[in-house]
């Protein structure tokens, strides 16, 4: 596996169901350097949660290999573990936890982890505050904007310090001006943190923001772009 390279996947499969069977992923191949921001795009359908899913081990190939920070994700023995400390998800729906706080919701992935309570409260603090969130770390999801929920479960994803953010239409249901914030603050994390970046989105004022744009078509990555090409 080329040494800077934190997310290798090499001609993956994914065939869904057993009857009718659908090949959301056709021999996909690609590489993802370490500290790279890297937006895929591509028509409904193309695989792009699909590959996500599987980057994140949500779930499995059905052929191909993939290394995910060094590791084998076909051979990984504590996929738990993995799952809890690599890498972080942000999905479309925040998904965040109605009944807890802003600071609740990013503790949660800190159980059940080796953090003690003191240090979980502190670092979901100093993540707020770094998404932007100081004065909202009371609230409850439903006493936040979309966009501010969004950088919540940003900030959730990153409790854990993951080597890898992966998001799937973070910016999906905000208005442009919010969905400008939520990309601009993956690209600040990205930078100060070093957090590789693999984001999904349909909106080319997004993916300009990023280093490379994937272009997927039925199941493969047809081609990339660098951010600066995108005209539209
Ligand atoms: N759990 C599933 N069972 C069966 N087929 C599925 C399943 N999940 C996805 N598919 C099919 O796999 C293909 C790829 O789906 P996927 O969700 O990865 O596409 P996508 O690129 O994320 O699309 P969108 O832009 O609409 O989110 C589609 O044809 C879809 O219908
Ligand atoms: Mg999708």
């Amino acid at each position: 596996m080329e040494r800077d390279a934190i997310v290798v996947a090499r001609d993956l499969v994914k065939v869904y169901g057993d009857g009718a069977e659908v090949r959301a992923l056709d021999r996909l191949t690609m590489t993802v350097a370490r500290g790279e921001f890297v937006a895929v795009m591509g028509p409904s359908g193309s695989g792009k949660s699909t590959l996500l899913h599987i980057l994140g081990a949500l779930d499995r190939p059905t052929g191909g290999e993939v290394w995910v920070d060094g590791q084998n994700l076909l051979q990984i023995r504590d996929l738990d573990t993995f799952r809890a400390r690599t890498v972080g998800f942000v999905f479309q729906l925040h998904n965040l936890i109605p009944t807890l706080t802003a600071r609740e919701n990013v503790e949660v992935p800190m159980m059940g982890q080796p953090v003690g309570r003191r240090e979980r409260r502190r670092r979901a603090e100093e993540l707020l505050e770094r998404v932007g969130l100081r004065d909202r770390m009371n609230h409850l999801p439903n006493q936040m904007s979309g966009g501010e929920r969004q950088r919540v479960a940003i900030a959730r994803a990153l409790a854990n310090r993951p080597a890898l953010l992966l998001a799937d239409e973070p910016t999906g249901n905000l208005d442009s001006q919010s969905g400008a914030e939520v990309v601009g603050l993956m690209r600040e994390l990205n930078r100060d943190l070093e957090t590789t970046i693999i984001i999904v989105t349909h909106d080319p004022s997004v993916a300009r923001r990023t280093d490379r744009i994937l272009l997927m078509r039925d199941g493969r990555i047809i081609g990339e772009r660098r951010a600066e090409e995108m005209t539209e």
